[in-house]
């Protein structure tokens, strides 16, 4: 079974808002596979209902391409927003009660310390733990059981930079040790740097799901225009490095690939007896409804 989670559609609505709508995500074993959308997009929503603490309106989803059990979510470590752990406990003890819930083994409450990086202060209170500490304890406390999938919302949330680049490390080692990650995030760097997969999220819809370099690769714009602009639509969907074709009044935007030569885009045109009245080629990092998405969020 190659496929970790599928969910087909999943809704869910508060009262007047539509958290999300039709959410349907393949995720493959053994990817890190990103949730990518601004703040309210509903990633939190979606996590909530795989994890079973959000009731979806409709929709259905499967675990290890079997209808969602508690034995699955044995199998599922998970990191939500805000890790809730007891303030007067130590961070050892907090992880034996989440050990007992999980009927997880406690010899894994040690390597899991470990790490996260936490190990040297698991006699401590939990409430003398900083910000960035309480956030390894949750990652801890997602490792115990060795489960096969780690669910993270926001993992770097609140951490300084050190915490972020030594969680991000974390998460690739993990990776690489044959863990499938999901991991919601509204920080493209972060899901380029570190996902291996992305759905992007936009008011609870999916506006695209792919590898992160199908995705997030960088593109080129080539804005052509020309006096028949059907015909000319028409030649260069038939261009196979033309990656997609947007219209823009009578000009179209191609978006293709930084090495596509012009003359790959303009020979076809001018052999179809049509000569460009505009033509203009420029870099994006990204295509530009990811960045419209992602821009103004922060
Ligand atoms: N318990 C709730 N009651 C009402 N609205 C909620 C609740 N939880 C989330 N929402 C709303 O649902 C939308 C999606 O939220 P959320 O899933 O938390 O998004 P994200 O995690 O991407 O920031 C937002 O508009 C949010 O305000
Ligand atoms: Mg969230």
């Amino acid at each position: 079974m190659n496929i970790i989670l599928k969910t087909e559609n999943l809704s869910k609505r508060y009262g007047a808002i539509q958290a999300l709508d039709g959410l349907s995500l393949t995720i493959p074993r053994g990817s890190v596979y990103g949730i990518l959308g601004p703040n309210g997009s509903g990633k939190t929503t979606a996590l909530g209902i795989i994890l079973g603490a959000i009731r979806a309106n409709s929709g259905s989803w499967s675990w290890f391409g079997e209808e969602p059990g508690p034995k699955h979510l044995r199998n599922v470590g998970s990191l939500l927003e805000k890790p809730n752990f007891l303030p007067y406990l130590s961070g050892e003890r907090n992880l034996k009660i989440v050990a007992d819930i999980r009927g997880a083994g406690y010899e894994t409450i040690e390597p899991a310390m470990i790490k996260t990086g936490i190990y040297d202060r698991r006699m401590s209170n939990f409430q003398t733990y900083s910000l960035g500490m309480k956030q390894r304890l949750g990652l801890a406390a997602a490792l115990l059981g060795d489960p096969e999938v780690l669910v993270l919302d926001e993992p770097t949330n609140g951490l300084d930079p050190q915490g972020i680049f030594d969680v991000r490390q974390l998460i690739m080692d993990e990776a690489r040790s044959g863990r499938t990650v999901i991991l919601a995030s509204h920080i493209l760097d972060e899901v380029e740097k570190v996902c291996t997969h992305v759905a992007v999220l936009s008011k609870g819809k999916l506006l695209a799901q792919g590898t992160t370099s199908e995705l997030l690769k960088s593109a080129d714009v080539i804005e052509i225009a020309a006096e028949n602009t059907e015909i000319l639509h028409a030649v260069l969907e038939k261009i196979i490095q033309v990656r997609k074709i947007t219209r823009n009044g009578n000009v179209l935007e191609l978006s293709v690939d930084p090495s596509t030569p012009m003359e790959l885009i303009t020979g076809p045109v001018t052999r179809a007896g049509l000569s460009p009245t505009h033509l203009v080629r420029r870099a994006t990092k990204l295509e530009s409804r990811f960045l419209d998405l992602i821009k103004g969020d922060n």
